[in-house]
Parts: C-alpha cells; structure tokens; sequence
C-alpha cells in the first residue's frame, strides 16, 4: 500500500505545493514513486483551482521543477481518513489542522521541517508579501526536508 502524504499551507499556490513538485521528483529520481501518493492542500481556500504562484512557478523551474499542472484546493475533513502524514509549512497552518483533526486521527501530523538536516529553520516562511529570495529560500528548504523525508520513510 502506497504512503499517503498531503502537504499543507495557507494558500497551495507557493510552498506546499513546491513541497508536492519537489517531493514527488525525489521519489521518482528514487525510482520509487509508485510507493507514494503526493498531494498538497491549503488551510484557506481563496485560491482553489488556481496554477501555484508565478513566482513560485518561475523559481522551481530554474531547478527543474515543472509545477504547472498543480491545482490549488482547500484541506477538508475527509483529508484525514485519506493521509497517512499531514505535514505543515508553519505552526499556524499546524494549529489549524490540529483544530480540524478528529481526535482518533491515527497518522502523522506535524512540521515538515521536522525531516529537515538544517537547524536554523523549523518552519518555511510565507513567501507571498516578500522578495525572490523568500522563494529561493521555500526550495532550499523544501529540498533538504524532502530527501530527509524519504531517507526516514525508507528506514
Ligand atoms: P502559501 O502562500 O501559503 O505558501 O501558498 C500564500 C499564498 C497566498 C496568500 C498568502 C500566502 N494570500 O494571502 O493570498
């Protein structure tokens, strides 16, 4: 049975969807996508059915990520009978999945960054309101909690 991973922020047009491109290019330069099953979903839902940002879009192509065919959605109740990690961008987005989580939600649900190797961030900073570099920053991390991701799933 595949491993059920749905990645979380406000909005699903920047970093949980960087966090679904990238996640699912190291799973299949892994040569093991077929044991996975990659969404992404944000906390609010002003922007369902949108391609991510173009900024967003724009940055993960300079590291060859397409992320053109991702839709944005809202998380939903339903999200939690499907997942089998539900993995936060920020501890805002962590609290507003707490609040929706049933109680006998038996899968993961916690920061991403926690599968980080860095020590300097525990959470990826929104990167809507600010500069290039806050999106250079969302794939650096993304792409060092994405292989320790897989190294732990592995184990
Ligand atoms: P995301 O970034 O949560 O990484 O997708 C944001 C996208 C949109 C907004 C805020 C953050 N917004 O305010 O519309």
């Amino acid at each position: 049975m595949a491993v059920k991973i749905l990645f979380v922020c406000l909005g699903n047009i920047c970093r949980s969807p960087t966090a679904e491109g990238i996640f699912r290019k190291v799973v299949s330069d892994a040569g093991v996508h077929d044991r996975f099953f990659i969404d992404s979903a944000g906390t609010a839902g002003w922007h369902t059915g949108k391609t991510p940002d173009a900024r967003t879009m724009s940055a993960a192509v300079t590291r060859g990520y397409d992320l053109s065919s991702l839709r944005a959605r809202q998380v939903c109740a339903a999200d939690f009978e499907e997942f089998d990690y539900i993995l936060a961008m920020d501890n805002e987005n962590l609290e507003h999945l707490r609040s929706m989580a049933p109680s006998d939600y038996s899968g993961h649900l916690g920061l991403f960054l926690a599968f980080s190797q860095q020590a300097d961030h525990h959470e990826v900073p929104d990167p809507y309101y600010g500069g290039e570099a806050g999106f250079t920053l969302v794939l650096d991390l993304i792409e060092d909690a994405s292989a320790g991701l897989l190294a732990q799933l592995q184990k």
